[in-house]
């Protein structure tokens, strides 16, 4: 049984269709790449996923962990253990890293979440979560914060991006670590490298999924620049 699953799922603003009759399943422990173009719908389908204030399907349901959530509000999706990282990170005026990493849980340890993502603790702990901090180093400490919470499925936002490609490998670290604590992912890339360390991936066009499958399939037919949902025909959700 999938653990997410998006069953014909529409969303649109006036007449133009972000979401268009999509259909995608997560299992437990995946992680799944979301591959697609700007504007292609990958940010508002995280949206809608979480539950964000405006952000309701016209058509079609979200079952999570055998649950229809569909009508559920973000903070009680947020019990189900349903998180998100922003494509653009938080800003906290007046709240040291420390603090953010602990606002849930005053009992962990914030070191060691810094650790997981490759910052050291000894120089972050005491820094606020402001625009002092890099983009890079704010985009980490929101990975960290979303570890911290141990989230059933953390949907994340371009993790990599503002990541210096020498940190590449980082990122698939934490990543990983995500799958290692048991959380599902759905990860939102433009890296080819960060999809490939997948379980699995889909391809989306123009709110449709145009391929599911292997990473490496995945990767070969968005490159292929032969996707049939922006060349007019079906969609090709049922590929292997
Ligand atoms: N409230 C809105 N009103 C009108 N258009 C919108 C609205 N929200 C999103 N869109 C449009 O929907 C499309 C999908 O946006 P979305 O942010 O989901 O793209 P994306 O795939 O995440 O792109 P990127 O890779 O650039 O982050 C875009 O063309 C965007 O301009
Ligand atoms: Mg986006």
């Amino acid at each position: 049984m999938p653990f997410l699953e998006l069953t014909n799922l529409t969303y649109q603003v006036g007449s133009k269709k972000i979401i268009d009759n999509l259909c995608l399943s997560i299992g437990d422990s995946e992680i799944h790449a979301l591959l697609g173009t700007n504007g292609t719908g990958k940010s508002t389908l995280a949206y809608l996923i979480v539950g964000c204030e405006g952000y309701r399907p016209a058509t079609g349901s979200i079952v999570f962990a055998g649950q229809d959530i569909t009508d559920r509000r973000i903070h009680e999706r947020a019990q189900l253990g349903i998180t998100m990282a922003w494509q653009e990170p938080v800003r906290f005026e007046g709240i040291s890293v420390a603090q953010y990493l602990t606002l849930r849980n005053k009992e962990l340890n914030p070191a060691h979440y810094l650790d997981m993502v490759g910052l050291q603790p000894a120089h972050y702990l005491t820094r606020m979560v402001d625009s002092s901090l890099s983009g890079g180093e704010r985009k980490r400490i929101e990975l960290a914060s979303i570890l911290a919470l141990h989230p059933k499925i953390a949907i994340l936002d371009e993790p990599d991006s503002g990541i210096d490609m020498l940190s590449t490998l980082d990122i698939i670290n934490v990543i990983n670590t995500f799958k290692k604590i048991g959380s599902s992912v759905l990860l939102i890339t433009h890296r080819e490298e960060i999809a490939l360390s997948a379980d699995r991936a889909s391809q989306i066009c123009n709110g449709r999924i145009a391929c599911s499958g292997s990473p490496q399939e995945v990767v070969a037919y968005y490159k292929s620049k032969n996707c049939l949902v922006c060349g007019g025909g079906e969609c090709v959700d049922e590929r292997p």
